[in-house]
């Protein structure tokens, strides 16, 4: 659609952009914007125009390359070793609106001090883009000589099959860098309410999109183009 198209030239240009994932899932907006472009002022709008957490949504052939497991998947292998943790790690069932989640580690940048402040998160995120494009490339990367874990900055890894396996803002982001032809690595951000701290509403969420100059993007048109795109490829 139009829409999306406007969205791709909005991330080709390194620009923010709003993505809502779908009706019937959790209903929310993200901020979007490609990580290698965040700047201290763009984690500052995450933080008090979204207010979520900020993420960054990494396509699986980086994470396969960078070695960027699922969180759950750790802790299982930790479990074997030490079984407290064994009841506390999610399993099927416990999120309501999906199959499981996409959080991979929390990193922080070695050239951060807490890791926290506007520059440091900008640091780190704009450096996981680096390396990401570096790794899709083919360039030898070393992630432990650069990162540190844990860290402020959670990653999440996109699942295999994109948009065939998983709709949520993490495959949804990595699908627009695929179309868009940018670097798989994408910072994003929930927007929430400040009178009454839920998920800012969608008719909110086009609201700020419109007063803003961003384009306001939902899953269902970017899963259309998306299958569309994909089978020109
Ligand atoms: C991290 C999250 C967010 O919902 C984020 O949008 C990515 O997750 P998902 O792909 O499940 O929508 O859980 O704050
Ligand atoms: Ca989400």
């Amino acid at each position: 659609s139009e829409n999306v198209k406007r969205a791709l030239e909005s991330l080709r240009q390194g620009k923010m952009i709003l993505l809502f994932d779908m009706e019937g899932r959790e209903e929310e907006t993200d901020f979007a914007i490609p990580a290698l472009s965040v700047n201290p002022s763009d984690v500052r709008v995450m933080r008090k125009d979204g207010g979520g957490l900020i993420c960054v949504s990494v396509g699986p052939d980086a994470s396969e390359k960078l070695g960027l497991v699922f969180m759950a998947d750790m802790l299982r292998d930790a479990a074997t070793v030490n079984p407290a943790l064994a009841g506390i790690i999610e399993k099927s069932g416990d999120i309501e609106y999906d199959s499981r989640s996409s959080f991979s580690l929390w990193v922080n940048h070695r050239n951060t001090r807490t890791g926290i402040p506007d520059n440091d998160r900008a640091l780190t995120i704009s450096r996981i883009g680096e390396i990401v494009r570096d790794v899709m490339e083919g360039i030898d990367v070393k992630f432990g000589s650069e990162f540190r874990t844990p860290g402020h900055v959670a990653l999440l890894r996109a699942a295999e099959d994109l948009l065939d396996d998983r709709c949520g803002q993490t495959e949804l982001s990595v699908a627009l860098t695929k179309m868009a032809g940018i670097t798989p690595a994408m910072a994003i951000c929930e927007m929430l309410d400040d009178h009454n701290g839920l998920a800012l509403s969608k008719e909110d969420a086009i609201r700020y999109a419109e007063d803003n100059g961003l384009v306001f993007v939902e899953g269902k048109e970017i899963l259309e183009a998306y299958r569309t795109w994909n089978r020109m490829q």
